[in-house]
């Protein structure tokens, strides 16, 4: 048996480590010339998402392996290249850096007929494989607007999309009228960043977002044990209680009211947009309707002479390296059992193909276990019907919870996902020894 691990970011060391101390024959392709995937601000891969201000906001406990703490010298909250570092010393704690080829991208990797995988590398080599693991992150394929807003070959001013910005040059936004569109993460970064340096910086978004902050009550938002024994709705009800009582009603800052219950969204973490929208350096908008020479015109009819419009429109999934007939994610939507398996298709795994309301990585670390269980034969898949109907039921509670959006395709509860794949795992290792 041997294995073929596709990226070394934090998702594939961790499949990478597993592998290695249950003692598989592997081999693991990574493009860059490090591990840390998107946590290497400015990765040469040319992947990378990170841009120089940019800290974590799933807190360091929740980030963390779970056995290797990150220093407690780190605040709770770690700059990136506290992350990179991070997961450099993961590696060599664990002595599996060399187990990974470096400065190898994976160009192809084909199934043959006997399930196995014939897998290409731009060093020209082909070699063969029983079973792939693909952690290859789905967060470096920017999704620009589709279709392009009216109007936007004819702008004059710089459109970019949230993957290139680095904060690096401080041109870019320095006096002039800046657009931000987007409600995740990286519009709220990026159009606090431009608030401190730009003219005006403009907030645009086609719905709202519950904000949350990164500290509530005086600890991190999300470090508050919640058991997964708790209904969902419970928590979700307190969750938004506190919420409430710590920033109010999101109108308060000009923004438009959430057209979905608290929970409804993947979490949207800032300490900072609303103090600078509450001081007007960010100003509210709906979303972009056209854009002009030198304008942009909202929904709402307005128009504003603009210099440079940034799209945090979010990221596609993809696998350039898989036949798109056999295996894609259109509409960055991949069916999957448990975000791991394939349904029709043996042989292959994912890891860290995931959207927790928590972090990837415990998760990432779990599949991989998960993983070595299957290839060890210590663990055996249900039945293609129970599978199936396992996958048809966690997806209709997925999109019945979350707004209809490419972004929640993939949204797991991070304490009832470690729950529920605990206990598959028990049903399957019985499977196993039935069999
Ligand atoms: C700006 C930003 C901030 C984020 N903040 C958080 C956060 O605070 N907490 C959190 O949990 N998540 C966060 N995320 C989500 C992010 O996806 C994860 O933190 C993490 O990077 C996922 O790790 P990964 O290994 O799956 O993917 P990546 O980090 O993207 O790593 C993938 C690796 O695979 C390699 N690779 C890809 N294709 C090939 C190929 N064909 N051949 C060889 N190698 C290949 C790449 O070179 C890369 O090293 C953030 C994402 C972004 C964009
Ligand atoms: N650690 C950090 O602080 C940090 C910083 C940045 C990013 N991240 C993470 O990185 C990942 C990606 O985040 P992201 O913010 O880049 O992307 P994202 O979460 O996918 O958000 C994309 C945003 O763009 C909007 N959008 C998409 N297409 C649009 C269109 N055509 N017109 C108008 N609006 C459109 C979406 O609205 P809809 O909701 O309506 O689709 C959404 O508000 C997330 O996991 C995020 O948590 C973390």
């Amino acid at each position: 048996m041997k294995v073929c691990v596709i990226g070394a970011g934090s998702s594939g060391i961790a499949a990478v480590k597993a592998l290695h101390q249950r003692g598989f024959d592997f081999d693991c392709f990574e493009a860059s010339d490090r591990v840390g995937g998107n946590w290497v601000f400015k990765n040469r891969n040319g992947m990378s998402s990170s841009y120089r201000s940019l800290h974590i906001n799933t807190s360091r406990e929740r980030m963390e392996f779970s056995d290797f703490p990150m220093p407690a010298t780190y605040p709770d909250f770690p700059h990136h290249t506290q992350v990179a570092a991070y997961f450099d010393a993961y590696v060599d704690h664990f002595r599996i850096r060399d187990r990974i080829t470096f400065e190898t991208l994976v160009t192809r990797a084909e199934q043959r007929a006997d399930g196995g995988w014939d897998v290409t590398t731009d060093r020209g080599d082909t070699r063969r494989y029983d079973a792939l693991i693909v952690a290859n992150g789905h967060h470096w394929d920017p999704r620009w607007p589709e279709p392009a807003f009216p109007g936007s070959k004819d702008f004059a001013g710089v459109q970019m999309h949230a993957h290139e910005y680095t904060g690096d040059d401080p041109e870019l936004f320095r006096d002039r009228a800046v657009v931000v569109l987007g409600m995740g993460n990286s519009a709220m970064d990026i159009a606090v960043e431009s608030s401190f340096v730009a003219r005006r910086t403009f907030l645009a978004a086609r719905r709202g977002a519950w904000i949350i902050p990164k500290y509530v009550l005086g600890r991190p938002m999300d470090s508050f044990p919640w058991s997964a024994r708790v209904p969902i709705g419970v928590r979700k009800r307190v969750q938004a209680a506190t919420l409430r009582l710590a920033v109010g009603d999101m109108e308060r800052y000009g923004l438009p009211k959430p057209d979905h219950p608290f929970g409804g969204a993947h979490p949207t973490v800032s300490d900072d947009i609303l103090s600078r929208l509450a001081h007007g350096e960010v100003e509210p908008k709906p979303n972009i309707a056209a854009l002009g020479e030198r304008t942009v015109r909202f929904a709402d009819g307005s128009e504003e002479e603009v210099d440079v419009v940034v799209y945090c429109t979010g990221y596609k999934v993809t696998f350039p390296f898989l036949d798109a007939d056999l295996i894609a994610a259109p509409d960055n939507d991949l069916s999957l059992f448990r975000r791991v398996f394939h349904p029709e298709i043996r042989g292959i795994y994912f890891v860290g193909l995931l959207q927790p309301i928590g972090a990837i990585m415990p998760l990432a670390e779990l599949q991989s276990q998960w993983i070595c269980d299957h290839l060890a034969g210590r663990y055996v898949l249900p039945p293609p019907h129970e599978l199936r109907a396992d996958i048809e039921a966690e997806r209709a509670a997925m999109f019945k919870r979350y707004v209809r959006s490419k972004r929640h395709t993939m949204e797991v509860d991070f304490e009832d996902y470690v729950l529920g794949v605990k206990q598959e795992r028990r049903r399957g290792a019985r499977r196993a020894a039935a069999a």
